[in-house]
């Protein structure tokens, strides 16, 4: 059983505000992508990468990943899960269906080698996969929308994680899973949703909370100040 590494960065950073793509923005004088791409790529011991990119991306040839043989890439889709089908549908006939698949987003260059080493092991013997995920800390409420908010209750947050990424499962059921609910227009924000639609019910590794997925542009500061005391 291989591991691959899939690196969606197709997207287009809208709310980040920058000039470029958020993945191309730099930190330390390197692209945010290059140094999620290394960090995973030094970590672990994949079989190969597969990173779809826009197909309006300029930025691309520029990256340090560009130069690395380990690495390939094709052309993502409008959302975030075509971008990763896309990715599965370039690796057919290299990965076979009980290979291992990692989906890691290009904007969360915190993402820590010891978290990725303990996702791996704990997963290797499970039949379906899971995801890093961390605990929620904040009171949650449920609200009445309107001109302003109503709470309606305080939920609780006991059994209420945030999904991070890697994301891990099987290379045919992982294909499977994201083909069934881009057919039939079920709303997917990471593969875990698709497995789950498939009723194939992912596993939760406990990672760290500063593993964030850069969004707005406050995250650049606040991820330069993760990656200096990492
Ligand atoms: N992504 C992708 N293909 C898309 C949309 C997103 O490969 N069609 C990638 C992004 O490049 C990013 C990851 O999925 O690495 C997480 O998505 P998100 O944080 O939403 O990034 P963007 O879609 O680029 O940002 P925004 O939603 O603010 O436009
Ligand atoms: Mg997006």
């Amino acid at each position: 059983v291989d591991l691959w590494l899939i690196v969606p960065a197709a997207g287009i950073g809208q709310r980040m505000k920058a000039e470029c793509p958020k993945q191309y923005l730099k930190i330390n004088n390197r692209f945010i992508l290059d140094i999620t791409l290394s960090r995973l790529l030094d970590s672990a011991p994949f079989k190969g990468c597969m990173v779809p990119l826009n197909a309006q991306d300029h930025w691309w040839p520029d990256s340090e990943s560009a130069r690395d043989a380990r690495v390939q890439t094709c052309t993502g889709g409008s959302e975030r899960a075509d971008s990763v089908l896309s990715a599965l549908v370039a690796l057919e006939g290299l990965a076979t269906e009980d290979d291992w698949v990692l989906v890691h987003d290009a904007a969360r260059p915190c993402v820590h080698r010891e978290d990725l080493a303990r996702l791996i092991s704990m997963l290797s013997e499970h039949p379906v996969g899971g995801l890093l995920a961390a605990p929620v800390a904040d009171t949650l409420k449920l609200v009445e929308a309107g001109p302003l908010p109503v709470v309606s209750e305080t939920v609780d947050r006991s059994q209420l994680w945030r999904a991070l990424t890697p994301q891990m499962f099987r290379f045919g059921a992982l294909k499977k899973a994201l083909s069934d609910c881009l057919e039939k227009a079920q709303t997917v924000t990471d593969e875990s949703s698709a497995m789950e639609f498939s009723g194939n019910m992912p596993v939760l590794v406990e990672g760290r909370p500063d593993n964030l997925k850069i969004t707005v542009p406050s995250d650049l500061a606040l991820a330069e100040f993760i990656l200096s005391r990492q």
